[in-house]
């Protein structure tokens, strides 16, 4: 049986660097030089960007991302569940940007009234509520956005890509969007609206019987009713769209725009006409290349997310390269605005990346302080007053120290390049753990690596700080909040139930994580990736013929997988929920 451990991997080409026997780093504020070991931050590589942030109010639609060169037409992908309002919001984007509208769904039903071999073939597919088969699909995507009408107007893509092998077949024609819009409408409003609908066969429009009846009664005649439009047919159809949402989101990763589809039309078109607006502007006036996602210098990474699908490769070789560096950078910065945008204000993230993974020697204090950094200050960007905490010294007499990975980064951390905005002191400020830490200009407060350490436990400091940011959002990164046994009993308070539940009170909006084989650390089997809000994406890392390696996806899950359940996923087997976890299984789930 396949064995998966989840420790990170430890690999002979790192350079070694642990906290806790390395030196404390000799910071010279002027220069910004730092001796061994963390001599790999040079003073310009500590600046993250090859621009500093310009720290500004935003004007412009928060969380606009996109990716498109000068005098190209707009090339949109709009997705989202049954009856989320793809169609609908079409109709409207067409009207104002007058973009060639490719919907596999209309595609396919003309195909079918048409009675042609496709159609015929489709049909026994459509009205079973399953996806048509790829190839057929695929085909008749690409025939018609090689045609010219679309290149010269450019393309609105609407119900495509649907699966995985999809999204690859338009990756590997090199056939990307500007921009991937996601409609997110909850599942019990979905049922309704399709119910409801019926299409106008003359002029092509989409009404609903009770939200958007027809003004005519001529119109309502000629009415029809989809034949996959009952409340059956949905749910296949809503499942299927849930299986298969995450492993293509994870390919449009850097581009995607989720809306909140569950507004009146009239409201969700206002939002995407502004961001549609904003990336046509910005075609028309950038020179080269736009990425208006605060600025970014992770174009780089975003770019290279492309070529990863998902995940990306070499991950075992130590020191992570920039690229990989700034693709994590912005994976959790995504996942971390999505979720206080959503106002969600108990976050934690995790991320054990090997660099970042402080029980292995290839631990790299420097990529944690550049990850709090570009959260800190893409914040900051929007606006908001940032707070960044590191725990203190803790303990008394021999148990006096510092908690695991967290020597000298309070330091670092004050002399680190924040830009030349300003940002330090006003926007962004240094803090500890505690509720006297929390002061009324402070809007939210991003925690490094919070532990418990020996002697003491952080969990009554995190508790009175959160106590006190109210309803501010307080975000963990990597926490360490296991409930340790303090030797001396020090502020240990709250009890261990308490303690517990408290810690697993905030959630997670990032994780990411390696797999390896049982007791081993190479090769990488695979990995999990979780950002916020979709699903715990499970990947398969396969090896190439041409000597490369690429990350496949599995399969997604709704909670944290189980050590079996990956297992499971692994080997093929249909998932178990009633099996126990046992054996080496019990251990490593312990580890997991
Ligand atoms: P397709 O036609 O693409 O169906 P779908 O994705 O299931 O989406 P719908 O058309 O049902 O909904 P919609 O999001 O466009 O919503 P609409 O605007 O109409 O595909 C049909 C089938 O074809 C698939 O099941 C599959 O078999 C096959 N197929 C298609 N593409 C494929 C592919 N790539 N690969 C394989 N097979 C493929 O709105 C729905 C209703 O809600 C309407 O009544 C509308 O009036 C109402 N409404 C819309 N917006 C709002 C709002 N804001 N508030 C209230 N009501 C609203």
């Amino acid at each position: 049986m396949l064995a998966i451990s989840s420790s990170s991997c430890s690999c002979s080409t790192a350079t070694s660097l642990h906290p806790l026997t390395s030196a404390t780093p000799s910071l010279n504020p002027s220069s910004l030089s730092f001796s061994s070991p963390y001599s790999y931050l040079s003073p310009l590589s500590f600046r993250l960007h090859s621009k500093t942030h310009h720290l500004k109010i935003s004007q412009k639609p928060k969380g606009l991302r996109v990716s498109c060169s000068k005098n190209e037409p707009l090339k949109v992908m709009i997705s989202g569940a049954p009856a989320s309002g793809k169609g609908t919001q079409c109709e409207l984007i067409v009207q104002k940007f007058g973009l060639v509208h490719i919907s596999t769904g209309d595609l396919l039903r003309a195909e079918v009234s048409s009675g042609t071999e496709i159609g015929n073939k489709a049909k026994e597919f459509m009205n079973a509520g399953r996806l048509v088969p790829d190839e057929i699909v695929t085909a008749m995507v690409t025939a018609r956005l090689s045609r010219p009408d679309a290149k010269e107007k450019g393309w609105l893509l609407d119900g495509y890509p649907r699966s995985f092998a999809q999204a690859q077949s338009l990756e590997e024609l090199n056939i990307r969007p500007d921009i991937y819009i996601v409609l997110d409408v909850p599942d019990e409003i979905l049922i309704d609206r399709c119910v409801g609908r019926r299409l106008d066969p003359v002029n092509g429009k989409i009404y609903h019987l009770k939200s958007f009846p027809p003004d005519s009664e001529e119109i309502k005649a000629r009415l029809v009713t989809r034949a996959d439009d009952t409340e059956e047919k949905v749910k296949s159809r809503l499942e299927i769209y849930k299986q298969n949402a995450a492993a293509i989101s994870s390919t449009y990763n850097s581009l995607m725009n989720k809306i909140d589809g569950n507004r009146p039309k009239e409201t969700v078109f206002k939002d995407l006409d502004s961001l549609l607006s904003q990336l046509q502007k910005d075609k028309a006036t950038k020179p080269v290349k736009a990425v208006l996602q605060s600025e970014s210098h992770l174009d780089q990474a975003s770019s290279n997310q492309g070529k990863w699908r998902g995940i990306p490769t070499r991950l075992n070789n130590i020191p992570h390269s920039r690229e990989i560096r700034n693709y994590f950078y912005d994976d959790v910065l995504q996942a971390t605005q999505r979720a206080v945008n959503d106002g969600r204000t108990r976050l934690k993230v995790e991320i054990n990346i090997p660099e970042l993974n402080p029980e292995m020697d290839v631990y790299r204090i420097g990529t944690l302080m550049e990850l709090v950094r570009e959260i800190a200050l893409s914040f900051a960007d929007d606006g908001k007053r940032v707070k960044v905490c590191v725990q203190g010294s803790m303990g008394q007499g021999a148990l006096a120290g510092m908690p695991l990975q967290l020597a000298g980064t309070r330091k670092i951390l004050e002399f680190m390049d924040w830009g030349n905005d300003g940002a330090m002191g006003t926007f962004i400020n240094i803090g500890s753990i505690g509720a006297k830490e929390v002061v009324e200009e402070d809007d939210m407060f991003i925690l490094v690596a919070p532990q418990n350490a020996v002697g003491n436990c952080i969990i009554d400091d995190l508790k009175a700080m959160t106590d006190a940011a109210g309803k501010r959002p307080v975000i963990l990164i990597n926490p360490r909040l296991k409930d340790l046994p303090g030797s001396s009993g020090i502020m240990q308070t709250m009890g261990r139930d308490k303690r517990l539940e408290y810690a697993a009170s905030f959630e997670s909006c990032y994780f990411f994580r390696l797999l390896y084989y049982a007791g081993t650390q190479y090769p990488i089997m695979g990995a999990i990736r979780m950002t916020f809000p979709y699903s715990y994406e499970l990947y398969r890392r396969v090896d190439e013929a041409s000597g490369k390696e690429k990350y496949v996806p599995l399969s997604t899950f709704t909670e944290r997988p189980t050590i079996d359940e990956i297992n499971d996923a692994f080997i093929g087997k249909p998932r178990n929920k009633d099996k126990k976890a046992s054996g080496i299984w019990a251990f490593l789930s312990g580890v997991f």
